[in-house]
Formats: structure tokens, sequence, C-alpha cells
């Protein structure tokens, strides 16, 4: 099937990539020149594991191009995807202009009718608006086809999750266009559930906020076992065997981050809102998250006093491991805190320092190496799980630092191995461990 993909960000990109690979013709387009210049020599713009091996395969087979021009890309057309942002508003709602604009574009340059799928993540009743401007915009009267399928990749692993996902929502008008959706994507081999348009609007931001609230309630439980001398980890593994709960998303931690849960937890606080319904639950799930990430700086006073002039080493920048995206990064307010508290910032992250340099405040150190961060430091924050970091051994911290003292946001290391080592270290819904005052030799 000929498909065109609109917006070639971490969604659209993943998307287009993915359906060439099965068999697709596709054309992603994107208002930012620079990136389709990228894209067309067979660069990603963006850091995911596999991305730009398979881009790179499928524009040497042909089933694959990138272009700016809308128009061109929507010459002889089966389906359309749209997958352009829908950052949040001052008040929480979804920002919905840059879909408006494509479903414009959609209706000026559209020339013969075809199916319209929406895999950006937009709230109850926008399917049915995105159909009603294209037809509106349309010069030749043009009839198009709206489904729901909303996307549930997550960043570090999105190629694996778009070939191994648990589900793929079409919500549908009528049989028609889901029938030809479903055998778009019948190469995944992935189940399929059929429903309704504002279903499966409803069904990702559902989704999306169930997975914020088993992450803010972990956290919650975290502050009560660091109150009763509980370990966290165990508890959320003894809780998570009950297949009832299930063992996924119930790691503590500094809160979550990144693109969408912040995003889609208000927008949904919001929607709800908007429909004279008190969301109370999901409002404390994000008060809780914004409290879990200043608790790391309660902690780093606890361990080093007065933040003043301290050499505070960061480790891990980006919201979570294997990607380069800094939206919402739990190292932002972070960060911010430190230095109005005085502290001198060394950063490392393996991908992100660029994209991290426009987020985190001036005067920031970033350095090439975690060992160069780690030198002369008088205590590190770990604030994302980095193989390269959580698999560190515990000895370089006690080479290179002035002071050994580790604040892990991430619960990178077992408490047990941690005892070994004359290591002052904090971490989540754990007991601290102190055995600074111990003799160990370190090579
Ligand atoms: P993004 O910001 O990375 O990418 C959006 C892209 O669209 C940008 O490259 C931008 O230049 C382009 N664009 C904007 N207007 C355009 C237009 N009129 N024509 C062509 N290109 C245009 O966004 P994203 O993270 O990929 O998210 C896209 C949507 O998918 C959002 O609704 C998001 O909530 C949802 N989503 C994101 C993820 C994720 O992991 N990032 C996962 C599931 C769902
Ligand atoms: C999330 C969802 O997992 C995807 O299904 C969804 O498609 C996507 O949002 C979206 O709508 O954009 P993503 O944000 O890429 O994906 O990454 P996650 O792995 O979900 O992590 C989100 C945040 O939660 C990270 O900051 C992570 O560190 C944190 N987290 C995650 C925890 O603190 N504890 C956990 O147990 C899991």
């Amino acid at each position: 099937m000929k498909i065109a993909v609109i917006g070639a960000g971490y969604v659209g990109l993943v998307t287009g990539v993915s359906l060439a690979e099965i068999g697709h013709r596709v054309t992603c387009i994107d208002v930012d020149h620079e990136k389709v210049a990228m894209m067309t020599k067979g660069y990603s713009p963006i850091y995911e594991p596999d991305l730009e091996v398979m881009m790179k395969r499928n524009l040497h087979y042909g089933r694959l191009d990138f272009t700016t021009s809308h128009q061109k890309a929507f010459e002889g057309v089966d389906v359309i995807y749209l997958a352009v942002g829908t950052p949040q508003l001052p008040d929480g709602t979804a920002d919905l202009q840059y879909i408006d604009q494509a479903a414009r574009t959609i209706g000026t340059s559209l020339q013969k009718g075809c199916i319209v799928v929406t895999k950006s993540t937009v709230p109850v009743g926008t399917n049915i608006r995105i159909k009603a401007l294209i037809e509106e915009k349309s010069m030749n009267k043009i009839k198009i086809d709206i489904v729901s399928n909303p996307e549930f990749l997550r960043e570090g692993s999105a190629v694996y999750d778009t070939f191994h996902g648990d589900r793929i929502v079409i919500g549908a008008e009528n049989q028609e266009a889901a029938a030809v959706l479903e055998r778009v994507n019948q190469p995944f081999n992935i189940p399929i559930y059929h429903t309704d348009l504002n279903s499966a609007e409803m069904i990702k931001y559902a989704s999306n906020a169930f997975l914020a609230t088993k992450i803010s309630f972990i956290n919650e439980i975290s502050a009560i076992c660091e109150k009763v001398g509980a370990n966290v980890d165990d508890v959320a593994l003894g809780m998570g065997k009950d297949r009832r709960i299930g063992e996924h998303f119930l790691k503590a931690g500094i809160g979550y981050g990144g693109s969408c849960f912040p995003k889609d937890t208000n927008a949904l606080v919001q929607l709800a809102g908007n429909n004279q319904h008190d969301f109370k639950l999901l409002q404390s799930v994000i008060e809780v998250n914004h409290s879990q990430q200043t608790k790391l700086i309660e902690k780093t006073r606890e361990a080093v006093g007065d933040l003043q002039g301290k050499r505070v080493a960061l480790l891990g920048l980006a919201f979570k491991p294997n990607t380069d995206d800094m939206r919402e990064a739990a190292s932002i307010p972070i960060a911010h805190a430190l230095k109005e508290q005085g502290a001198n910032i060394v950063a490392y992250d393996p991908i992100a320092i660029q994209n991290a340099k426009q987020h985190l405040p001036q005067g920031i150190c970033y350095e090439e190496s975690l060992i160069n961060a780690l030198t002369g430091a008088e205590v590190a924050l770990i604030l994302t799980e980095w193989k390269e970091i959580k698999t560190l051994d515990l000895s370089h911290y006690i080479k290179w630092m002035a002071s050994p003292i580790i604040i892990d946001g991430r619960n990178c290391y077992p408490l047990n191995v941690v005892e070994k080592y004359p290591i002052h270290y904090f971490s989540i819904g754990r007991p601290t461990v102190n055995r600074r005052s111990v003799s160990v030799s370190v090579n």
C-alpha cells in the first residue's frame, strides 16, 4: 500500500520506517527541512536503537523516502498517518495546532479520497473534528475515512515495541476503513482490538494515566518503606508476582518524565474537568510525581549539607535510558534546584548532552566520560539508569571521587553489593548504607 506519514518525530519516523520494513511504500513528510535532508541521507535525527539501520535498509530498497512537500507525498496515497506533536498548553490541555495545521493541509492538497489515521495522542472527539476540517478545506469536496490508531511505543525501545506490541487499537467509524487498517498492520502479527473512535482515543489516555498511577503508587510506597525500614524493590517484586498486579511499572525512582506521561495525565485531568468530572486520583498522581523529583535534593542535602561550592556529578540526563529525549526529564528540575543552592555541577550522559544543553541551566560543565564526571566530585547523583552507569563498578566511585557519596535516584545497585564498599549510599525506598569508615583496598 502507498502510505504517507505526516510528522517524522519519535513516533512518525519509527512508524514510517516500520511500515516500510513490512513492505509498504512509505513517504515521511516533515516541515523541518534540516531533518528531511538528514533523513534522506539515511541519518536519524533522533537516537533510537535499531532505527537507523532499518531506515538505511528501506531507503536502499526504495520503499522509503522523505520530503517537505505534502502534495508530493499525497500523490496516489492509500493511507495518510498523522503523527505530529500534541504538546501541552499552559492550562494542561492538549495543543492541537499542529494537528489542525496538518488536517488543513490534507484538505487543500489531497486529490482523491483516502483513509486518514491519527497516531498522535488526541483528546476524545478530535478525530471527528479532524475529518470535518479536512472535508471542509477540500476544494474538490473529497470524502475521507478517519481511523484512530493510538501509539503505545516507548522511547528507547520504539522499534522493538512496534514489532512486539501487546495490541494494536483500531477505532473507526466504518468497518471498511477498519478492515483496510487491519490489512496494513497484518504483517506485524500483533493482536488487533477494534473499537469506535472515541473509545480508541480514550484507551490511549487511560493507558498512560494508569501506568503513571502505578509509578506514583510505588513511589508513595517507597516513602513509607524508608520510614519503616522496608526495601521497596523487594516489595515491588513481591507485589508483582500477583498476576492481577503485574511486575511492570513498579520501579520506584525520581518519578516519571518524558514527552507523554506528564502531558497526557494533565490533558486527561483537563478533559475530565471539561466534562464536569473532578479526576482527584490522577491529580494526586501528578502531585506525587512532582514532589518525587525534589526528594533527591533533600537526600543530597542530608548527605553533604550546604551545597554552596560543592562539586556535584549528575550521571544520566535523558528522561530514561536509550534515548536522547530531554522532554520533562527529572534532571531539569534537579539541576535547577542544585544550581540555585550554589552547587558546581558536572554532568554526563552517553547520548543526550547536546539536547540537555538546551534544557539545563547555564554554567554546567559537561564531561565526555563517566570517570571525568566523577573525578573530584563530592557527591554523585544517578538520574538515568543507562547500562553504562548501572554497571559501573563501585570501586570507581571510591577511586575518583573526592568523597564516595552516591545518591541513586534509580536504585541501580543491589544493597548487598553496596555493603561491600566504603561508600555512603542513598537510594529510593531502601535503607541507607553508610560504610565510609570501613577500610577496603581499591585498585
Ligand atoms: P515529535 O515532536 O518528536 O515529532 C513531531 C514532528 O512533526 C516534528 O518533527 C515536527 O517538525 C513535525 N510536524 C509538525 N507539524 C507538521 C506538519 N504540518 N507537517 C509535517 N510535519 C509536521 O513528536 P512525537 O514525540 O513523535 O509525538 C507525536 C505524537 O505521538 C504526540 O501526540 C505524542 O503524544 C504521541 N506519542 C508519542 C510517543 C513517544 O514516545 N514520543 C509515544 C506514543 C504516542
Ligand atoms: C510511555 C508509555 O510506556 C508508552 O506506552 C507510551 O506510548 C508513551 O509513554 C507515550 O505515550 O509517549 P515512554 O514515556 O517513552 O513511554 O517511556 P516509559 O518507559 O513509559 O517511561 C516513562 C517514564 O516513567 C520514565 O521517566 C521512566 O524512568 C519512568 N518509569 C517507568 C518509572 O519511574 N518507573 C517505572 O517502573 C517505569
